[in-house]
């Protein structure tokens, strides 16, 4: 077995040397972003961004847009630091499997820089990324040529083209752009998988699920880190993956923080397995955060979890308000008893 390593660091400046911007304010990233689009493409681009918060979560324009591996570089790079945390967990994975040859698929790949980084790191591998919009696909081929290295144009909700052989390992980061979450819930709900929301997103997962164990051999593994902001999205998808014979490996999985945002970094085996209790999903998804965090706003799960550790609490008072787009907030306040 490889070694276990953390090659953060040299990720990091193999991204930089992509074009990947760390460690930038958001406003020197707009203008960076602007110098390098010109100033109509930028005005374009921010109207497409602008437009998409109003209709809902396709990044599909704002990709299409794109004409360089450098412009896809430095749009991803507005989550640089989260790009670079989920690179280095995926990689410290990989790592323990390629001392044979194996084939590596990197699901939704953008610019192609941790596909790149994947086939120069491990030149056991072959890797091959792959990606939905077929600009990205094209600049990433021709911004590196390595003889393990390649990538296809594929939207993983169709089906796989023929000749595409199973792989050993799957890796994902955020290759699955989920559609908007305008729902909220209230904190009396314990039973994510009576929610619609829940039904829907496992639905929308189940059609990315599928089709990646399509191109996985039996026992093969997947890194996926997806972002799903609630627990009840979260639970959708471990499900969604167990409906398509993949089957969550909780002591390989983890949750990385960056910036104030958590997601789930999920290993899973190509193999059927038994539904994952819900207490269980929980625990996992709570873990960590509710012991180290108590200065801390918490929403949804997080505030139920935090709410249910203060023993012996009391609510004293509920509030509700009902939104303009439909959505209740529940506000609750209690005291502990002294
Ligand atoms: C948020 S970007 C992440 C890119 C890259 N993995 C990274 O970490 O920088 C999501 C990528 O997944 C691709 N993608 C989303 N849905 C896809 C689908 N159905 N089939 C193939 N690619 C898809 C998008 O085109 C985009 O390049």
């Amino acid at each position: 077995m490889r070694k276990s390593q953390n090659n953060r660091q040299s990720i990091k400046s193999y991204f930089a040397k992509a074009g990947v911007k760390f460690d930038i304010s958001e406003d020197a990233w707009h203008r960076q972003l602007e110098r390098l689009l010109g100033a109509d493409r930028f005005d374009e681009w921010q109207n497409i961004r602008m437009q998409r918060q109003i209709d809902g979560f396709d990044m599909t324009h704002e990709y299409q847009m794109v004409e360089s591996a450098a412009e896809a570089n430095m749009l991803f790079s507005m989550q640089a630091n989260v790009m670079l945390a989920i690179a280095t967990w995926i990689d410290t994975h990989v790592s323990q499997h390629t001392d044979e040859p194996v084939r590596i698929y990197d699901l939704g790949c953008g610019g192609g820089a941790l596909t790149s980084w994947l086939a120069a790191e491990y030149p056991n591998a072959c890797v091959t990324g792959i990606d939905a919009i077929e600009r990205f696909v094209d600049f990433a081929s021709e911004s590196v040529s390595l003889p393990n290295l390649g990538f296809r144009n594929w939207d993983y909700r169709e089906a796989k083209p023929d000749e595409l052989p199973k792989g050993d390992i799957l890796v994902s980061g955020f290759g699955i752009d989920f559609s908007a979450c305008t729902e909220r819930f209230s904190l009396e709900s314990d039973d994510a998988r009576e929610l619609a929301f829940y039904a829907e997103k496992k639905e929308e997962a189940i059609s990315y699920f599928r089709r990646w164990r399509e191109i996985c051999r039996d026992d093969g593994l997947l890194f996926a880190v997806l972002r799903t902001p609630i627990y009840e999205h979260f639970l959708a998808v471990i499900d969604a993956a167990h409906e398509t014979g993949w089957s969550f490996v909780e002591d390989q999985s983890t949750k990385l923080s960056v910036d104030d945002e958590t997601f789930p970094a999920m290993t899973f085996q190509a193999s059927n397995s038994t539904l994952i209790n819900e207490e269980q999903a929980k625990a996992f998804w709570i873990a960590g955060i509710v012991s180290e965090r108590f200065d801390r706003p918490f929403l949804d799960t997080m505030a139920v979890a935090m709410f249910n550790v203060l023993n012996g609490k009391q609510v004293t008072q509920t509030e509700s308000k009902v939104f303009d787009d439909g959505h209740t907030m529940v506000t609750s306040i209690g005291k502990r008893p002294f």
